[in-house]
C-alpha cells in the first residue's frame, strides 16, 4: 500500500516536471491583429538614439551589447535571450510581433508595457532591425533615411 502510494506521488512529481518543461518551451503565440501592426515611426537617428538608451538599460543585460543573445545573464536562461543578429529568423518576424513580445513579456522576459510609452517600445523595434542585415537588397543607410 505504501509502496503503491509512493510510486504515485513519484508520478505525479515527474508529470508536473515534464509539463513545466514542455509549457517553458512553447513557440510563443502572438495574436495575429498584434502581428499585422505597422510600425507609425519612421527610422531616424533621434529614434535610434532614444532607443539606445532604453536598450542598454533594460535589454542588454540579456540580449547583448549587439543584439547577440549574450549579455552577461543570458547564460542563466532556457530558452535562451532571442539573438536579434539572427537574419532569417528577423526576418520572417513582423514590427508588429516584435512590438506585442516587447509589451507582453515571456518567462524569463518581463513585460514593458507599463514601464515604456507605446513610442518607446516601437523605437525598440527599430533598433532591434538594425542589428540584422534586411532582406531586401542594400537597405539605405539611416544617415541617408534620415535627411528630409
Ligand atoms: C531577463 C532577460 C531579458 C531581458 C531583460 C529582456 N529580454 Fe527579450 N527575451 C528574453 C528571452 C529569454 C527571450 C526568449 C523568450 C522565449 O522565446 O520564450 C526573449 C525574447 C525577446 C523577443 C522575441 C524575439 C523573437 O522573435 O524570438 C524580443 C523582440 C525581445 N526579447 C526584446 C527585448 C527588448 C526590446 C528588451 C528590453 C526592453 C528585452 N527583450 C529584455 C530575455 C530578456
Amino acid at each position: 500500500m505504501r509502496k503503491t502510494l509512493f510510486a504515485s506521488l513519484l508520478l505525479i512529481i515527474l508529470v508536473a516536471v515534464a509539463y513545466t518543461a514542455y509549457q517553458e518551451n512553447k513557440p510563443w503565440v502572438i495574436p495575429e491583429e498584434a502581428k499585422s501592426r505597422k510600425n507609425p515611426l519612421q527610422p531616424s537617428e533621434a529614434a535610434l538614439r532614444s532607443a539606445r538608451g532604453l536598450y542598454g538599460e533594460n535589454c542588454a543585460q540579456c540580449h547583448g551589447d549587439a543584439g547577440k543573445g549574450d549579455g552577461s545573464e543570458a547564460l542563466r536562461y532556457d530558452p535562451k535571450p532571442a539573438d536579434f543578429t539572427d537574419a532569417p529568423h528577423m526576418n520572417s518576424v513582423t514590427d508588429g510581433a516584435l512590438f506585442y513580445q516587447i509589451s507582453q513579456g515571456r518567462k524569463p522576459m518581463p513585460a514593458f508595457k507599463r514601464r515604456m510609452t507605446e513610442d518607446q517600445r516601437w523605437q525598440l523595434v527599430l533598433l532591434i532591425r538594425s542589428f540584422a542585415p534586411r532582406a531586401e537588397k542594400k537597405s539605405a543607410a539611416p544617415s541617408t533615411a534620415a535627411t528630409n
